[in-house]
């Protein structure tokens, strides 16, 4: 017989000389140390007790049968090793019992001390090789885990940057003819009220003077109308102009893409500007309602906090058929808390343990890449902070962020 360092042995067999025969041979070598019982539950009884090296059983037992005796070993001693005995010429029943977690099988006529030693030391090579195999699988799915997300965040910082390049460049280029598109408007303005007071005196003149034909001109003209309509369309235009310059203002806020360290930021003022920037997508599918409180400066890096906003809110608005609401409530206690909460389809209880993770999506191909929230839970953890998702499918859903505040 093969030699084997200490070994212990489990020997599950009811039939009296089948189990002498295989003592018989087993037993030459006094490094193995046999722990014979006659039926499964008595085999079991040992699970907490002792730890074997490998598992020798008869298919046939008083108490389980067939696939299913090795079925139950396996889940008891997951990495114990199991030979089983079959009757002679039951070769079918070996391979079942191989395919259901058994490493090898012997049949009773064919057993000798050489088949023995070799299916012995074979189950436990075949064994450790699948230990091996299943810690290397477990290794590279972590790994792939990692690269997916690695990949995830590469994506969306590349997104960020490109969105950020393409705002500071786009506000950029409005900001220059718009400060002299203002700068124009508030002369003219001058100009016109100048204008306006001149013609007035000359309407003075006019309505003396016994000339009709002048009067007749001011009347086709429409002059006085005119006199009274530019001072309000000059207004409405730099109302307009004001709106941009804002705008513009907010998206730089949003963009501001030399902002990599963490900075005192109002947090309100990130809801406005990304609110701001989000508008288009958010006013056709949804009332805003907002419920600000006064916040103390919460230190983060405010380009990333805009993003999570961003895709919650944009999250929102995709979420809501038809015409509903987001509410943006936020207040402090001992953190800064944001709650933003849409009147949408919600998420079914299924899918809500998905939603933070990489590439999860719900949407139809093309229309999402399932990022926004695994990048958006990724960033509030880096800032220390939590998210938090509550639901109710066919009412609506709300995400809670909160931030610490801590010294800058
Ligand atoms: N407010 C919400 N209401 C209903 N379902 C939501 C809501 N927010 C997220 N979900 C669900 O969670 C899934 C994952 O959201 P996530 O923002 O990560 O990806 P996405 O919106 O599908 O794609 P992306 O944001 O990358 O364009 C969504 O596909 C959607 O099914
Ligand atoms: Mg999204």
């Amino acid at each position: 017989m093969k030699r084997f360092d200490e070994t212990s042995i489990l020997f599950i067999e009811d039939d009296d000389a089948d189990a002498q025969s295989v003592q018989q041979l087993l037993c030459i070598n006094p490094k193995i140390h046999l722990t014979w019982v006659t039926s499964l539950a008595e085999g079991t009884q040992h699970s907490e007790s002792s730890s074997f090296d490998l598992i020798i059983t008869d298919l046939g037992l008083p108490d389980s049968k067939d696939v299913n005796v090795v079925e139950v070993l396996t889940r008891i001693w997951p990495t114990t090793p199991i030979i089983v005995l079959t009757g002679c010429h039951m070769k079918s029943l070996g391979r079942f019992a191989i395919h259901s977690g058994a490493q090898d099988y012997l049949e009773k006529g064919d057993l000798t001390r050489s088949t023995l030693a070799a299916s012995m030391s074979y189950a436990m090579e075949r064994h450790s090789l699948l230990q091996e195999i299943k810690q290397t699988c477990d290794e590279l799915s972590y790994s792939n885990a990692q690269l997916k997300s690695a990949q995830s965040r590469l994506v969306q910082n590349e997104k960020l940057a490109t969105i950020g390049h393409l705002a500071a460049g786009v506000a950029h280029e409005i900001n220059n003819p718009l400060s002299f598109a203002k700068s124009n408007l508030g002369s003219l303005t001058k100009y016109v009220k100048n204008m306006s007071t001149f013609i007035d005196l000359q309407s003075q003149v006019v309505k003396s003077a016994t000339d009709l034909e002048i009067s007749k001109h001011q009347s086709n003209l429409k002059i006085d109308y005119i006199l009274d309509d530019c001072p309000k369309l000059l207004q409405e235009t730099i109302e307009g102009l004001e709106r941009i310059q804002e705008i513009i203002s907010n998206l730089k806020l949003f963009s501001r893409e030399e902002v990599t360290k963490p900075s005192p930021t109002d947090i309100n003022s990130c809801l406005g500007s990304t609110i701001q920037v989000a508008l288009k997508n958010l006013q056709d599918k949804a009332e805003i309602k907002y419920d600000l409180a006064e916040l103390p400066p919460v230190l983060c890096i405010p380009q990333q906090i805009n993003q999570v906003f961003m895709n919650i809110l944009l999250n929102a608005a995709q979420s809501i058929q038809g015409y509903g609401t987001i509410t943006i409530k936020t207040w402090y206690d001992t953190a800064v808390n944001i709650r933003i909460s849409d009147s949408g389809e919600g998420i079914p209880t299924e899918h809500l343990s998905h939603i933070f993770e990489p590439f999860y999506t719900l949407k139809q191909t093309g229309e999402g890449t399932g990022l926004g929230l695994s990048i958006s839970h990724d960033i509030i953890q880096k800032h220390n902070g939590t998210i938090m998702v509550d639901t109710t499918v066919g009412l609506g859903t709300q995400f809670t962020i909160t931030l610490p505040v801590q010294d800058s």
